[in-house]
């Protein structure tokens, strides 16, 4: 007996010696467990509402309002609050006046940077650099927590087929390899090396799920997915979030096969939480639950709240149905005290691993905001992320030694325009424009600059007349077209996506001249360009590439270095080309230039028969106007050499792809070599192509490089309605420079 007593006081030692150990740190799950649960048992119900309400000062009715419920221990997240001081001050209420000091969580929307502004998501998409991306969110991370942010709404995964919709902007475009590839990268960068670290935010993966299928590409529209398009294109970002450790999911506005995103049991329980072992916590999007009733899926708040809380949303942004309505529920036995308990301890779980009990407060003194070297990031990433789309007989780069430019356009010094979307914190005097930049890098008064319109959308002309005099001056003319800021983002959608105002009827003025045209343009979303691109001798496509763009661009135009990022999207010839997207399904009957008909060249006798019955249409044919992958540089790459390590692949087994990459022109530059594969025959149809690795390389004139790419039995894997597996048969292989050409290779799997 009595040793037996020294062996459990051994014990109990050792287990408290152990969890002490562990505490300071992020701590084991044990460990991080074992506090929540024992400052769960120590709430009150209502308490463990507040936990579950996040509220925005402004909406909750001020300053004094949200002190309230902060102090009364109604809330366990704030979000648009910042500022160290404003932080640190909410942070003291609820820790040294609520009863039991939980620290709130502030949140904020740092999407694609603090105050040092990187381009927008889908422009860092383009670069096809998940390093360089990554080291964009820390920087963000570490600017935003300065400020007393410590869970940023980002990142923002939501595939998309559709340019119309305003927050393709804030997408990783159409690819989920590539999104998938970019997601972890920004988890890891928001959330850094440790999370309890002061500059570690928690990140948050949006929207949960379907939202960038809104139909027609009208925001928060519903979505029908099909389970195959939702596992193999859809979720797959989400997937690689969570697994690069992202401790929160924002559930979408979108209504998906019928049940919302706020109430989708199947997406948040079923797949995130069983499938997929998150221990994180979900919010909801801003009033996302109180949407359930416009959705026609609640009756009325009561009703929204408890199927947001069954389906698993743990956190209500802003509406306020889970505090007007959990114990009602509770009372009704709607929802249990169970599922109160699980929402908590996950809320809990992350303010315990960011460290917030430990250290809840901002340093004041910790401020780093567009330091010499987050502003060098941003500008490497802007260059990394325009898209060279045309160069007629090396049009760029322009040699610095050039007697006189015209630089003209709306977007050549529109500094809040340049930094696109989302930027609650960015500053427009920050912003160093083109105009500033090339001004800067060839001399002032080698530059005429005439604005010509004054914004995207004007459509007077009073100024072409000035403008094309300029360009007649000139030894080139350097165009900077696009859209404003706020036409793309949440709720900014359009049914045209071509150049707005008198922009394109400007361009081919400034063409009919006969001077050297580059047109750049900046935008938030893969514009109809044709006809600029046909007018213009190069076409440079920077998207809005945030603080940093002027110079990024002058760094370019004037070969500095080459382009070198390549579409995250594809680009279509018109609106009505929509949706159109690389690795669609072959079709029965597939079009080729043969059975294709232009419509100007069907005759007025026609046959009924003679018009070839393929999949296109008369107007745009069958190729989109630009493939995804696709990038040019001021250098040519040669791909020669595709070997394939074996013929088949087995279970278990590798096959290695190579290719010799040759950097055959006159420069040094970068190029991204992707790898795509086709599963010839599937139990469901299977696309025409999917990319399966890519890499960013980088070549000195004259240099060469084998690159090599490795295929296992899971990358081909798929879900094919019942479930995930990968078929025996033949697969094609390609590696290339962009989604419609490269080398091409066969193997099988047996
Ligand atoms: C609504 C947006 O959909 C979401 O992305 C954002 O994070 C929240 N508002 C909070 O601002």
């Amino acid at each position: 007996m009595r040793s037996n007593h020294y062996f459990s006081v051994f014990c109990i030692l050792f287990i408290s010696l152990l969890f002490f150990s562990c505490s300071g740190k992020q701590g084991g799950k044990d460990s991080v467990d074992s506090k929540v649960n024992a400052l769960l048992s120590q709430m009150t119900l209502d308490e463990k509402i507040g936990q579950m309400c996040q509220i925005d000062p402004g909406a909750i009715g001020g300053q004094e309002k949200m002190e309230e419920a902060v102090r009364e221990g109604q809330c366990g997240s704030v979000l648009n609050l910042f500022g160290a001081r404003e932080v640190n001050a909410i942070q003291a209420i609820a820790v040294k006046e609520s009863r039991l000091g939980i620290p709130l969580i502030i949140g904020r929307d740092v999407i694609h940077g603090y105050r040092t502004v990187f381009p927008i998501p889908l422009a860092m998409a383009s670069s096809w650099d998940p390093d360089v991306v990554r080291e964009a969110f820390r920087i963000s991370s570490v600017e935003a927590s300065s400020q007393g942010i410590r869970w940023t709404f980002a990142p923002m995964i939501d595939i998309t087929w559709d340019p119309r919709w305003g927050r393709i902007a804030e997408s990783c475009g159409e690819d989920p390899y590539l999104a998938s590839a970019l997601a972890s990268a920004m988890v890891e960068g928001i959330q850094g090396d440790s999370l309890n670290d002061p500059t570690s935010l928690a990140a948050c993966a949006k929207h949960f799920a379907g939202y960038g299928f809104s139909e027609g590409g009208r925001d928060y529209n519903t979505t029908y997915i099909s389970e195959p398009v939702l596992r193999n294109v859809v979720l797959k970002p989400f997937k690689a979030a969570k697994e690069a450790g992202a401790q929160t999911f924002m559930s979408a506005f979108n209504d998906l096969n019928g049940v919302p995103a706020s109430a989708n049991d199947f997406t948040i329980r079923q797949i995130l939480r069983k499938e997929w072992g998150f221990d994180g916590f979900v919010v909801s999007d801003w009033g996302s639950v109180e949407e359930l009733i416009s959705h026609g899926y609640a009756e009325n708040e009561k009703d929204a709240a408890s199927k947001a809380i069954n389906a698993g949303v743990e956190m209500e942004m802003v509406s306020r149905t889970y505090s007007d309505n959990i114990k009602q529920l509770l009372d009704e036995k709607k929802i249990s005290m169970a599922q109160i308990d699980e929402a908590v301890s996950n809320i809990l779980r992350v303010k315990y691993r960011l460290g917030l009990f430990d250290n809840p407060y901002a340093d004041t003194a910790a401020e780093d905001l567009l330091s010499a070297s987050s502003l060098a990031h941003a500008r490497k990433t802007a260059r990394e992320s325009a898209v060279l789309l045309k160069n007629s007989d090396k049009t760029l780069p322009l040699s610095k030694k050039i007697n006189s430019v015209a630089v003209i356009g709306p977007l050549a010094d529109a500094p809040r325009d340049q930094m696109g979307t989302w930027c609650f914190d960015g500053r427009e005097e920050n912003s160093v424009t083109p105009l500033t930049a090339i001004r800067e890098m060839i001399g002032m008064n080698r530059v005429k600059y005439v604005e010509a319109l004054e914004y995207s959308r004007d459509k007077d002309t009073k100024y072409f007349r000035k403008a094309v005099d300029a360009a007649r001056a000139a030894d080139a003319v350097i165009f900077f077209a696009g859209e404003e800021w706020s036409l793309s983002g949440e709720g900014q959608c359009r049914g045209e996506i071509s150049l707005p105002g008198a922009q394109s009827e400007l361009i081919s003025l400034l063409a009919s001249t006969g001077r050297p045209l580059i047109v750049v343009v900046m935008a938030g979303r893969p514009l109809a360009i044709a006809k600029e691109l046909a007018d213009a001798d190069a076409l440079l496509y920077a998207w809005h590439g945030g603080t940093m763009a002027g110079p990024a661009l002058a760094d370019l135009i004037f070969g500095d270095e080459s382009p070198s990022g390549k579409l995250p999207v594809t680009f279509v010839k018109g609106a009505g080309q929509i949706p159109f997207y690389y690795y669609r399904k072959n079709t029965g009957r597939p079009a080729s230039a043969k059975s294709w008909t232009p419509i100007d060249s069907i005759s007025r006798d026609n046959q009924q028969t003679s018009l070839g019955y393929r999949s296109s249409q008369l107007d745009y044919g069958y190729t989109p106007l630009l493939p995804f992958g696709f990038g040019l540089s001021y250098t040519t790459f040669e791909y020669s050499d595709l070997t394939l390590s074996s013929e088949s692949l087995s279970d278990g087994g590798t096959l290695t792809a190579s290719a010799t990459i040759t950097n055959t022109g006159d420069m040094a530059a970068d190029e991204v070599v992707q790898c795509y594969v086709r599963d010839r025959v599937g139990s469901i149809t299977r696309p025409v192509k999917e990319l399966k690795g890519f890499q960013r390389i980088h070549l000195e004139k004259g240099e060469k490089a084998t690159v090599e790419f490795v295929i296992t039995p899971e990358n081909l894997s798929f879900f094919n309605g019942t479930t995930t597996v990968t078929e025996p048969g033949h697969f094609d292989l390609w590696i290339a420079p962009d989604s419609e050409s490269g080398l091409h290779g066969e193997f099988s799997f047996k």
